[in-house]
């Protein structure tokens, strides 16, 4: 059986206007019916899959309990954001040492469950021999905002030892793992025992292992959700788990999978991710285009009328209203009405 910890904490603002604090990526219809957040619950169950362990903050509480409601979850609040190493080390620290866990981000589209389903599986049987397992992606661009992971020797069935694991190389070395082909993408998705990353921590970020056990040790129970004490938590500098463990870390593995994975890193990913036709145009809400190519909308409300354009982006959502290239696309976040929602 596998524990499903599944990460809710980054907040999106790429895709403003429709991404707000107060409403974030995971949280939000982005593809098809239900949100990210159900989409990744839903992957994670059935099979070999056991009740899933949420680690939240308090301010996406009331969201995970809506979103969450009829399923039997184990939730975590962070007493305050200290980035993803402690997040995890908090619902391994609350489970048996050799409980075998998968470590999911909430905000990813994953269109290919069965092949996610069946990576797991693998994932599970090396974690269970002890190997930290990450998901590995095949790289199509030089893309900044990811890890790289470089394969090593083979290990069973296409799994490969990690040779070595950079998160966020800068552009040049980014393109030259790209050129160089032995390179993955890190899916942000791992599979470790309990015991296994506990111990790894130790090794890396001693601090961080100690103040996480005191932590949980000193922690209570409130309306169904375990709080780890806060003076413990809140002391600890925060970091990811791919810098403070994959990157140092001693028997680490890859699964290679192909399964239609997309962060939805901003407005162009989610415009791929959602596919359009032949013109590239792809539109949600009301909206009416006449000799457009590669253009996107995106409206809660007010029709969106786009006439002769290329490469556009347009988004309203209640009072904001986003016009962008694609290009363009990635500095929403720099935005004022992004950095102050
Ligand atoms: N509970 C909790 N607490 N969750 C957090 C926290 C935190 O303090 N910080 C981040 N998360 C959650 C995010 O909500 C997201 O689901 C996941 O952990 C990953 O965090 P991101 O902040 O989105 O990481 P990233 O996108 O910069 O990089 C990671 O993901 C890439 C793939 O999307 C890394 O693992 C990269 O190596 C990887 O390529
Ligand atoms: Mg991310």
């Amino acid at each position: 059986q596998i524990v499903p910890v599944i990460l809710c904490g980054g907040s999106g603002t790429r895709l403003w206007p429709r991404s707000r604090a107060s409403k974030p990526k995971p949280f939000l219809p982005l593809i098809g019916e239900g949100s990210l957040f159900e989409a990744t619950l839903d992957r994670c169950s059935g099979g070999d899959f056991s009740s899933a362990t949420i680690v939240t903050g308090a301010a996406h509480l009331g969201h995970v309990r809506a979103q969450g409601e009829g399923r039997n979850l184990s939730i975590i609040v962070e007493p305050a954001a200290r980035n993803t190493a402690p997040a995890i080390a908090l619902a391994a620290a609350r489970l048996p040492h050799d409980q075998i866990m998968l470590i999911c981000p909430s905000d990813h589209h994953i269109a290919d469950t069965k092949a996610f389903a069946a990576a797991a599986t693998t994932a599970a049987k090396l974690a269970r021999e002890g190997w930290l397992v990450a998901f590995g992606i095949e790289a199509t661009r030089a893309e900044t905002g990811f890890g790289y992971i470089r394969r090593g020797e083979p290990l069973a069935g296409d799994a490969r030892r990690i040779a070595q694991f950079v998160e966020k190389p800068d552009r040049a070395r980014a393109e030259k793992y790209l050129a160089d082909g032995g390179y993955f993408w890190n899916g942000g998705i791992f599979c470790f025992t309990a015991g296994r990353y506990l111990k790894e921590l130790s090794r890396t970020r001693p601090a961080m292992a100690q103040a996480v056990q005191i932590a949980v040790a000193h922690g209570h129970v409130d309306e169904e959700c375990f709080h780890p004490d806060g003076n413990a938590f809140a002391a600890i500098v925060g970091d990811s788990i791919d810098y403070a463990v994959m990157e140092e870390a001693e028997d680490a593995a890859v699964v290679p999978v192909s399964m239609g994975w997309s962060d939805i890193g901003n407005w162009p990913s989610l415009q791929e991710a959602r596919g359009g036709g032949l013109d590239g145009n792809v539109t949600r809400g009301p909206a009416e285009l006449v000799n457009c190519r590669d253009v996107m909308t995106d409206s809660d409300g007010p029709r969106v009328s786009v006439v002769g354009m290329e490469d556009v982006i347009v988004v309203v959502d209640g009072d904001e209203v986003l016009v962008t290239s694609h290009a363009g696309a990635q500095k929403v976040g720099q935005l004022a009405g992004a950095k102050n929602q």
